[in-house]
């Protein structure tokens, strides 16, 4: 057998590149250790899976279908339990139905979960009352827990995070299989806000209307829909951690390359999003459908050679752009790097992202509890969302779907939205293990409100 030339891609061709954002595991052999168990186990996702949503992202790419992809910041292994995955699908279900009645486009749901255990941090330690610990990169690497035991990189922690994403998507798949998501039964989806949320009455209609709908249509064409019956999860998660990534890269008989069959949809992050390096060589190799998140600090010329880079045959559904400008740059920002990917006649599908650019930091006090949080405000999140949506519309393309950090439970972690949470509330029930979500009530209005300008 001739050897590969040096520059060949391969699994591991990513560790002759700069790399950032790895943790510091205290000891190689236990790490690949580990890593040889998952390689071993069987995948999560199939090729065929992976096939089919990259298909469905190039429609909607092209505007005959619309993608909500959204869920925790971090998952956390002690959420891995039947309320908060219930939870999570329920509200990602409300939304595509409210967002699908808006657009009259088919929304293909990609959940950030079954394997978002790993987290890029901007400091690489936390210091609290002058101690300094490493910081927290997920559950995956080690512990919130502020204590030098809890924050030591332990590589079994990975084996740990493969197990309960097959968890998480065994349950998944078993709800669907059992009718969860039938749209003939949308009252299963929901949440007890419903009795006493002030959109409650407006939901309600929507829903209604969609009931009468499909009774119609059936009763016209005297079938039952059965598609109807059922509706498809995806999964995604940051492609951060190289060595797991590379241990679940795999090829499958009859079909051409290597796909990380570890989920459906990875993603680069944007700390991690650098043309000469690690992360963007290893996922030039692969078959999924990739993520790019845009960030402020990444400028035309630089995301037009990403995108060649990492989809140079122009492939349809390949590449989504999620940009996570902030309310206060989309406008200044967004113009430009639409005209530059559209100048390169690259095709893409356009998300945005209305968190990451809006996050900010406040002192929360409640009673004689004073804590600095990361928080979101509902009206900038949705005000970068309207800016978005009107820049896609006056350049001609298309804004194909939107990314939120949300969840099922009833959490205080961004301030506004229609019960007026302000940030003497946040410390009430304030749980996210990384960044602030939407509860199940602001993630609807926000649906609500995006749906109203479709
Ligand atoms: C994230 O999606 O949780 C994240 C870290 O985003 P970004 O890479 O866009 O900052
Ligand atoms: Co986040």
């Amino acid at each position: 057998m001739s050897e590969a030339p040096s520059n060949a891609w391969t699994p591991g061709s990513w560790r002759t590149f700069p790399v950032r954002q790895q943790p510091p595991w205290p000891s190689r052999d236990a790490l690949a250790t580990v890593l040889r168990q998952v390689a071993a186990l069987p995948p999560l996702v199939t090729s065929s899976e992976i096939a089919a949503l990259k298909a469905q992202l190039a429609d909607a790419a092209s505007g005959s279908r619309f993608l909500l992809h959204g869920g925790d910041c971090a998952e956390s292994f002690d959420q891995c339990c039947a309320s908060p995955i219930t939870n999570q699908l329920k509200i990602l279900l409300q939304m595509s139905l409210v967002l699908t009645h808006a657009s009259r486009r088919r929304v293909i749901r990609v959940g950030r979960f079954a394997g978002q255990y790993a987290k890029p941090r901007s400091d690489e330690v936390e210091t609290r009352e002058g101690q300094s610990l490493p910081s927290y990169r997920g559950d995956n690497v080690n512990r919130p827990e502020f204590t030098l035991e809890a924050r030591t990189p332990d590589p079994s922690l990975l084996l740990r995070g493969y197990e309960r994403s097959a968890l998480t998507l065994n349950f998944i798949r078993a709800l669907v299989d059992g009718g969860f998501a039938d749209l003939h039964h949308p009252e299963q989806w929901n949440l007890d806000w419903v009795a006493h949320s002030p959109l409650a009455a407006e939901y309600t209609r929507m829903v209604d209307a969609i009931g009468q709908g499909l009774q119609f249509m059936e009763t016209l064409a005297g079938v039952r829909v059965h598609q109807m019956q059922r509706v498809d999860f995806y999964t995604s998660h940051e492609c951060l951690l190289l060595d797991l990534e590379e241990a679940q890269t795999r090829q499958v008989p009859r079909r051409e390359g290597w796909w990380n069959l570890s989920t459906h949809f990875p993603w680069l992050g944007a700390r991690t999003a650098k043309l000469a390096e690690a992360h963007v060589e290893y996922l030039s190799g692969i078959e999924n459908p990739i993520g790019i998140k845009l960030s402020p600090t990444m400028d035309a010329t630089e995301l037009v050679a990403l995108v060649h880079r990492l989809n140079p045959a122009d492939e349809p559904g390949r590449i989504t752009v999620i940009h996570r400008l902030g309310a206060h740059q989309v406008g200044s920002l967004l113009p430009r790097l639409i005209d530059a990917v559209e100048q390169a006649k690259l095709r893409v599908l356009w998300v945005c992202d209305p968190m990451h650019g809006n996050t900010e930091t406040v002192t929360a006090s409640t009673g004689s509890t004073l804590g600095r949080v990361k928080t979101r405000k509902f009206a900038h999140i949705l005000a970068e969302l309207e800016q978005a949506f009107e820049i896609h519309r006056s350049k001609g393309t298309v804004l194909g779907g939107v990314h939120f950090e949300l969840t099922g439970e009833n959490v205080t972690e961004c301030t506004g939205g229609a019960r007026g949470l302000g940030d003497g509330d946040l410390l009430r029930a304030y749980r996210t293990a990384v960044d602030p979500r939407l509860n199940y009530e602001q993630a609807l209005e926000m649906a609500l409100l995006v749906a109203r300008r479709m």
